[in-house]
């Protein structure tokens, strides 16, 4: 499902990974731990389509071209990328989903309580008030997009590093049950949180 074939990359010059070959099969579970700065995230980004290894190969479901990876995975990175459009848009990419499924993942996500907030809830635009958002409130966001698109395989950069210790244990229970018949690959710093994983990868020993 997920294949890595002697990958390296290097940022301008500098190497971070060095000939990485790694597989997960479809269903299982792969956490990734290791210090800040190893590659945990290049590694993630590898896997979902948005950028280039150096050398090697990376195949996902089938495919090594990036623009056809990234349509095969689910994605919550590190820093959460929102664009200037309305909360709804910002889950949904400008795909059509069911007003039902919308409102699941946003319930999944934590985000409803934090929606009916605002006067025109999810259709609030995001636009000039992107930087009004909590880090944490950017991040549920993220995940909910993610739930939304609905695809096999999860990639998941430290998902809750965010939200306080209540909405992230919630969260992460969510995406758990999410990722319950998906592929999985979970960065974190929390050995704890890869407890039942089928795979556990420390970068540091590379
Ligand atoms: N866009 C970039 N341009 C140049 N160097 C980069 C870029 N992004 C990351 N790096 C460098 O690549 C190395 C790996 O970065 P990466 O973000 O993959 O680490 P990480 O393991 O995810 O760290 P953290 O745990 O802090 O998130 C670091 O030395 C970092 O400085
Ligand atoms: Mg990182």
């Amino acid at each position: 499902m997920i294949r890595l074939d002697n990958v390296s990359f290097y940022y301008e010059k500098q190497p971070v990974l060095n000939h990485v070959s790694l597989f997960v099969k479809k269903g299982q579970k792969l956490g990734v731990l290791g210090e800040s700065g190893c590659g945990k995230s290049t590694l993630l980004k590898l896997m979902a389509g948005l950028c280039r290894p150096s050398s090697g190969t990376v195949t996902v479901d089938g495919e090594s071209e990036p623009a056809r990876i990234c349509q095969k995975v689910s994605v919550v990175m590190q820093t959460p990328m929102l664009l200037p459009m309305t909360i709804r848009e910002n889950i949904t990419m400008g795909h059509e989903y069911t007003e039902e499924w919308i409102r699941h993942v946003c319930e999944e996500a934590n985000l409803t309580k934090w929606i009916d907030t605002l006067p025109k809830g999810i259709d609030t635009y995001l636009g000039d008030r992107s930087d009004e958002l909590s880090g944490g409130q950017a991040q549920r966001v993220a995940i909910a997009r993610a739930m939304c698109k609905d695809a096999g395989i999860l990639l998941l950069d430290e998902p809750t590093s965010a939200l306080d210790p209540e909405n992230a244990a919630a969260v992460l229970e969510a995406l758990e049950r999410y990722a319950k018949n998906r592929t999985l690959v979970h960065v974190t710093h929390r050995p704890e949180h890869l407890k039942a994983y089928d795979i556990v990868m420390n970068m540091d020993e590379l």
